[in-house]
């Protein structure tokens, strides 16, 4: 009985393509359906905000230098991945990282929580001579880095590109009121277009990154990235401390 329908489809070209069609719709509709809802999908978590311009330039580095092809920034839902890195990494982390760096090759670790796991004094020993803190290292070395001045005078064209694809930089007054409620007047200040320069210095000279005070250098911006990466969510507020413990 089954045979015999099985073969009177087969044999039924017309049948045989509606019903096929209708078995990669439901397949089709399964994945594509939920993104839809997207924005519910996402969870929301407080302190996630776009980077300041210094750090902003830092993450033009990491990707000038090709830093994504050793190193990640995703930690995966997993319990080995939880004990090693900290909390996995949630979609609203990375939401104003155009292109985003999750990345899937790991000839190092992933970097994705790696903010504040070293003083800045080691990160500038070790982005200019990895072996001389990790022996076994096979990460290149980056000299160029602590010498290179950093360059930001495209600082607010690079900061306007990212506000064309919605990351709230504010160029307004009116965004810049928006900004400020959403995330605070601190950060809001931050984020705006007219003041990036006068923040990036102001942020390089605080910070000092590099360990020199004199010059704003390519260091400074690329150790002011790496040390917010992963800091942002207070995982502490949230209710699953099966992860946050071993952080
Ligand atoms: C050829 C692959 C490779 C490249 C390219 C590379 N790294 Fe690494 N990185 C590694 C390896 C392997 C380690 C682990 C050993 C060590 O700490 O040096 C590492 C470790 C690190 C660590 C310490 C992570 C931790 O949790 O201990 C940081 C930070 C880091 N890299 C940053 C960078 C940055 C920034 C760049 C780009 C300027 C970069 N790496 C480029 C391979 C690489």
């Amino acid at each position: 009985m089954f045979n015999f329908k099985h073969e009177w489809i087969e044999t039924n070209v017309g049948l045989l393509l509606v019903l096929t069609m209708l078995a990669i719709s439901i397949g089709g509709l399964v994945e594509i359906a939920p993104l839809f809802f997207i924005k519910n999908t996402v969870e929301k978590v407080d302190g996630v905000r776009p980077y300041t311009p210094l750090e902003l330039r830092g993450r033009d580095i990491y990707q000038r230098e090709g830093c994504y092809l050793c190193h990640s920034q995703m930690i995966r839902p997993f319990r080995d991945e939880a004990l090693r890195y900290g909390h996995y990494s949630l979609a609203a982390e990375s939401q104003y990282d155009h292109p985003f760096q999750w990345g899937s090759k790991r000839t190092g670790p992933d970097l994705a929580r790696v903010g504040g796991k070293y003083s800045n004094e080691w990160q500038v020993a070790h982005l200019t001579a990895p072996r001389s803190m990790v022996p076994q290292s096979v990460m290149p070395d980056y000299p160029w880095l602590v010498k290179n001045e950093l360059n930001f005078a495209d600082i607010e064209d690079r900061m306007k590109a990212l506000r064309d694809v919605g990351v709230p930089y504010s160029l307004t007054k009116s965004e810049y009121d928006d900004n400020v409620k959403k995330f605070g007047a601190q950060t809001a200040e931050m984020l705006s277009i007219p003041d990036a320069r006068k923040n990036l210095i102001a942020q390089a000279q605080s910070g000092n990154y590099d360990g020199n005070s004199g010059s704003i250098s390519e260091m400074d911006a690329l150790v002011a990235y790496l040390q917010m990466l992963g800091t942002l969510v207070d995982f502490r507020k949230y209710d699953d401390d099966a992860f946050v413990k071993y952080r």
